[in-house]
């Protein structure tokens, strides 16, 4: 009776071990983030540290085409426009320290407000005062014009691969899915001061909640990071973070299940063992 009791409280504090503390000791490892996130709201949709959209102007598609013509396509194409990218990605890269993104579907990832202050002043809203791109002294019309074009052309219902390729690929590689970034990686690390990390398993060494908050705002996560700001809306901050945890462990739902079948199995072995040495015993009794 008693061995069975001892036996009784190590599948309990085993399964205790297994409910109860690994997430706890998750959020003890990574408590200052925590503290950072809900300290700082993140991750904020609202960009409320940044200048609101100017209330009375609407933009107009056609003429942003033009104003993106004049100021924006001697750095970027717009391949859904038919605009191909000026430069080949080494020259691209060279130039500017990386290669700037194609504009096609920008419009429809990043959040409104937040492009409005980054075409009006890029270092200020990527919090990035290196960032290659330049003011480019446009007035508010004009952005909001700019702004108006590119959500025209931008493919609706984007994929989370899709956004996160546009919005992270001209940077961060995604080894496991074969997807490289053209930005040489030697290019990168002389603009960044280092090489952005893979993001084959990162969603597992950082977790969402930490890639969402650091996306909205890096520098209130890891004080004088290179990464720039990038403004993503909130639809396509949570298919990025679900496409990141997809790729990171795909098997996750087959591995829960076996996990569960094999917890059965040994309870079902451990019993039939200690029956059976019970009746050993009692013959060698
Ligand atoms: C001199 C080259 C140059 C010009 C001109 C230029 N850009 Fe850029 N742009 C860049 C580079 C380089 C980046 C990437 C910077 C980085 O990620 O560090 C960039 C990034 C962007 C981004 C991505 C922002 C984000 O949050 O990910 C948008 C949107 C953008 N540019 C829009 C525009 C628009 C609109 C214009 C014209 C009004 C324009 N750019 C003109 C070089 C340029
Ligand atoms: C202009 C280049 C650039 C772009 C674009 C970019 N990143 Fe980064 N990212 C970096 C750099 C550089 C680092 C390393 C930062 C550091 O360690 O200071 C980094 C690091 C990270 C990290 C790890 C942070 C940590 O705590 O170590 C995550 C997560 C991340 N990026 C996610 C993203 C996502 C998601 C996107 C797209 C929405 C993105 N990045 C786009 C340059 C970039």
């Amino acid at each position: 009776m008693k061995e069975l009791k001892i036996l009784l409280v190590i599948i309990v504090l085993v399964l205790i071990g297994y409910w109860g503390i690994e997430p706890l000791a998750h959020s003890i490892m990574h408590k200052h983030v925590e503290e950072a996130i809900h300290k700082n709201n993140l991750p904020d949709y609202d960009f409320s540290d940044l200048e609101p959209l100017p209330p009375s102007i609407k933009g107009d598609a056609k003429r942003g085409k033009e104003v993106v013509q004049m100021f924006c396509t001697s750095c970027h194409g717009v391949q859904a426009d038919g605009i191909p990218a000026p430069m080949d990605p080494k020259t691209a890269s060279e130039s500017y320290g990386v290669v700037p993104p194609d504009l096609s579907n920008l419009g429809a990832i990043i959040d409104d407000k937040f492009l409005y202050n980054f075409i009006k002043d890029p270092a200020k809203a990527s919090e990035f005062p290196k960032i290659s791109m330049p003011p480019m002294g446009l007035d508010d019309q004009q952005i909001l014009d700019v702004i108006a074009y590119m959500k025209s052309i931008a493919k609706k219902d984007l994929t989370g691969k899709e956004i996160t390729i546009e919005a992270c690929g001209r940077c961060h590689s995604i080894k496991y899915q074969k997807f490289y970034t053209e930005t040489p990686p030697d290019v990168l690390k002389k603009y960044l001061g280092k090489v952005p990390p893979d993001f084959s398993i990162i969603h597992r060494a950082k977790g969402g909640e930490y890639i969402v908050a650091f996306v909205n705002k890096p520098q209130a996560l890891l004080s004088g990071t290179s990464m720039p700001r990038l403004g993503l809306n909130q639809e396509s901050s949570e298919k990025l973070e679900k496409y990141l945890a997809e790729i990171a462990d795909p098997n996750v739902e087959a591995r829960t299940k076996i996990g569960l079948g094999v917890l059965i199995y040994m309870l079902v072995m451990i019993g039939l063992t200690y029956a059976w040495k019970k009746k050993m015993w009692k013959n060698i009794h």
